[in-house]
């Protein structure tokens, strides 16, 4: 009796104290693993190291190996990418518990802007700042891929970018620290929810660790070259917030880092990831990643490879197979210890326990809850919302937009305006029995708006490549008939992702001739400019009437626009990466050194090209709104802190002109005067604020020492006395209020 009344009194002690709680259950996957691993061979533990793709859809190159299902079978293999729905997975899954101890498959996928309702491209969404917006939309994504058999999603991409020759700068936040941070801790809560194991949550990844935005030229898997301080304080900030917001796994990079493989970079994986930051998930390489270092000439062949990857701290080898090939020889030949590799096991079966893949490894295969899913009619409103939100007004003269739902007739010109698949961009998922009807088009999204009441004229003009313009009369003919022009052109979506650097990023084709011959109609022209990065476009910026940049907007792409255009929805995104005036400016962006010789030094010799000014087409921070806002009443509660204190720093914003609207106020400091020179300029903070036209509001912001501190020379993280500049922009450079304060000792 007295045995039943204590375990009762433990189990109720147990529930009542979350603490005790928490570390049994974490007792319990511990102990789960430990009792998993006791039974596991060396060689059913390098195969939980072993990643292979699924032959369908391969994001990389594919070894062709018929025998993948054998392995699996056998316990060779611990994890699967590229299988998609819950058909597809339950095969895989049903194969893996014939194996001698049942250790389920873990599914990852590149969800990484929607699974089938697809979002904006994430440098899109990242334009919107709106960190709740960005959450629901991976949130979104999560329950679809969860409930299509995916347990975890290479995403999110959190690569700091200042070079956009570099295609895949279209999957990141651009090319700030700060925004940078804020967002990539946003989507990893967004995809993982709660927690681990909830049904519509799926691990998540912080990639590509690291630097891997920095290549050389721009060129994708180029070599990175940059100084420790330079990683530190610009490119490693965003993979620690992920790792802060909890990730489950890393990805690290193709890139070498001064001639040091990331992939066989254990300052990267075990000083900082593993280490300082106390990392307890896992790292799996990037495709091939781990037998590319004979290629990058750090291995001789693939069993240095291994060596030089485990040793380094990369846990999961994705499809190279020199771990399963050399591993247990490593281990034979002393150069690896056992420990290194049940390390990695441990780390890859904590996470298989915690999302349930042990008590249950059909969890995610439900084939209804699929269905009901990836037809949730709230999804694509979400995407709708998220797709208004990352549209960048960049230019509107004479006020042309919003245009009247009352326009007679408009012509839509353009070799984009009737393409479906375009609008999902790169790194889209092509979803098992799911066609791309979903998708609503640009010219679709038209109809749908105003349709029924506005003549609508359509022609192509010209295709996006190439110097035909025979297609520039009929548009010329529809555009003379019309009150209005809107004309979209732009990349194609396969322009910019993965080994899509260019050389030259101007609007390929004629398409910016096709829009000459259109204005010399004398008709007002929008132009919608479509793409993954941003484009060189100085005669459309300089000569439109208006301009939104659209990027990729996803599968309510055209309803978003047309909200837009007809002012249904008044945008309110800003640039989270510089514009370029021309591809010879780059590397470009806001936070720069001001250099002895700065441009502002007047007739003196100065750091200015002769042929063009050092000043972007359109600067980080930039966005139009259709109406106007006023900064007025800046206040500091004080102007001199020390080491613990804090300024209260507030401002009001009013809105002054006719249309309700949200502004993104932004916080910049500068430190006049450290022991290295300081930016002209750095984010802090930032505050996206809604309006109705004549209302204001105060907004509010602290600074303390953390806003102050950088790397010195020493590398140590430092705050150092003396003055700081304040400014408040509705830009980077658009500065409407600024002050100056004084850190003291
Ligand atoms: C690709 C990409 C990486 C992706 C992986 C799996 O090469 O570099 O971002 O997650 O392979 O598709």
């Amino acid at each position: 009796m007295n045995a039943k009344i204590n375990t009762a009194l433990l189990l109720i002690l147990l529930f009542l104290n979350p603490i005790l709680f928490a570390q049994s259950q974490q007792k319990t996957v511990d102990q789960r693993v430990d009792s998993v691993m006791r039974l596991m061979t060396p060689e059913e533990k390098i195969g939980q190291l072993n990643q292979y793709s699924d032959d369908w859809t391969a994001t990389g190159p594919v070894t062709v190996d018929n025998d993948k299902t054998r392995q699996v079978r056998n316990g060779q293999v611990g994890s699967m990418l590229n299988c998609k729905g819950t058909d597809r997975t339950r095969w895989w899954q049903e194969a893996a518990m014939k194996s001698r101890l049942k250790i389920p498959l873990l599914f990852g996928q590149d969800v990484v802007h929607g699974y089938k309702t697809t979002f904006p491209i994430p440098l899109a969404e990242s334009c919107s700042w709106d960190l709740d917006a960005m959450t629901l939309s991976a949130r979104i994504a999560a329950t679809e891929a969860s409930a299509g058999g995916i347990h975890w999603t290479f995403a999110p991409m959190v690569d700091i970018a200042r070079d956009p020759r570099w295609g895949r700068m279209m999957e990141g936040a651009g090319e700030d620290p700060y925004l940078g941070s804020m967002i990539a801790a946003a989507r990893v809560k967004g995809f993982q929810g709660n927690k681990l194991g909830d049904i519509n949550s799926m691990m998540a990844c912080a990639k590509h660790f690291a630097a891997y935005g920095a290549v050389i030229g721009g060129r994708d898997y180029n070599s990175v070259d940059m100084s420790e301080r330079l990683l530190l304080e610009v490119y490693l900030p965003p993979f620690k917030a992920a790792a802060e917001a909890g990730v489950a796994t890393f990805m690290n990079s193709f890139n070498d880092i001064n001639g040091v493989p990331a992939t066989g970079n254990s300052y990267l994986q075990r000083d900082i990831l593993k280490g300082q930051w106390g990392f307890k998930g896992f790292v799996v390489s990037d495709w091939g990643s781990v037998g590319e270092m004979v290629s990058h000439g750090s291995a001789k062949n693939d069993y240095e490879a291994a060596f030089s990857a485990i040793t380094a701290g990369c846990d999961m080898d994705m499809e190279s197979r020199c771990y399963k090939n050399y591993l247990a020889q490593l281990v034979a030949d002393g150069k690896v210890s056992m420990a290194l590799i049940d390390d990695a096991v441990r780390r890859i079966l904590e996470k298989k326990f915690e999302l349930g893949l042990f008590d249950d490894p059909f969890k995610y295969c439900d084939a209804e809850r699929e269905q009901k899913e990836l037809n949730n009619p709230e999804h694509p409103k979400i995407a709708r919302e998220m797709a208004d939100r990352s549209i960048v007004l960049l230019k509107n003269q004479n006020n042309l937009l919003p245009l009247s739902k009352n326009t007679k007739t408009i012509a839509f010109i353009g070799p984009l305006v009737k393409a479906v698949k375009q609008n999902k961009g790169f790194w889209d998922v092509e979803v098992p029995g799911v066609d791309s009807s979903y998708i609503v088009s640009q010219w679709a999204g038209l109809v749908n708006k105003v349709g029924a009441t506005t003549k609508l004229l359509y022609a192509k003009g010209c295709e996006i490549e190439g110097s035909d313009k025979s297609g520039f009369d009929e548009a010329v003919r529809i555009a003379k008939q019309s009150d209005v022009v809107i004309l979209s052109i732009g990349e194609r979506r396969d322009m910019s992702g993965e080994a899509r650097s260019r050389s030259n990023i101007d609007i390929p084709g004629v398409q910016e001739d096709l829009l000459k011959v259109l204005l010399a109609t004398g008709k007002p022209v929008v132009v919608l400019i479509n793409a993954g990065r941003p484009l060189v476009f100085n005669y459309t910026a300089d000569n439109a009437t208006a301009i939104l940049y659209t990027w990729w907007l996803g599968s309510e792409a055209g309803n978003a626009i047309a909200d837009v255009l007809f002012g249904d929805f008044n945008p309110s995104a800003k640039l989270s990466v510089t514009f370029p005036q021309s591809v010879g400016q780059i590397p470009i962006y806001y936070s720069h050194l001001n250099t002895g010789r700065p441009v502002t030094n007047g007739d003196v010799p100065n750091t200015s090209y002769i042929d063009l000014s050092i000043y972007p087409k359109f600067e980080f921070g930039f966005g139009l709104s259709f109406t106007t806002f006023k900064y007025s009443d800046l206040k500091l509660n004080k102007n001199k802190i020390s080491n613990t204190g804090e300024i209260e720093v507030s401002l009001t914003v009013s809105n002054t002109g006719k249309y309700a609207g949200e502004e993104i106020v932004q916080l910049y400091l500068r430190d006049l005067a450290g022991s290295i020179s300081r930016p002209v300029k750095d984010l802090k903070d930032f505050a996206k604020i809604a309006l109705n036209a004549g209302e204001s509001k105060i907004v509010r912001f602290t600074i303390d020492k953390e806003k102050l501190s950088f790397y010195n020379q020493k590398l140590q993280w430092v705050a150092e006395p003396g003055e700081f500049e304040l400014m408040i922009g509705a830009s980077s450079s658009d500065i409407r209020l600024n002050s100056v304060f004084e850190l003291v000792n």
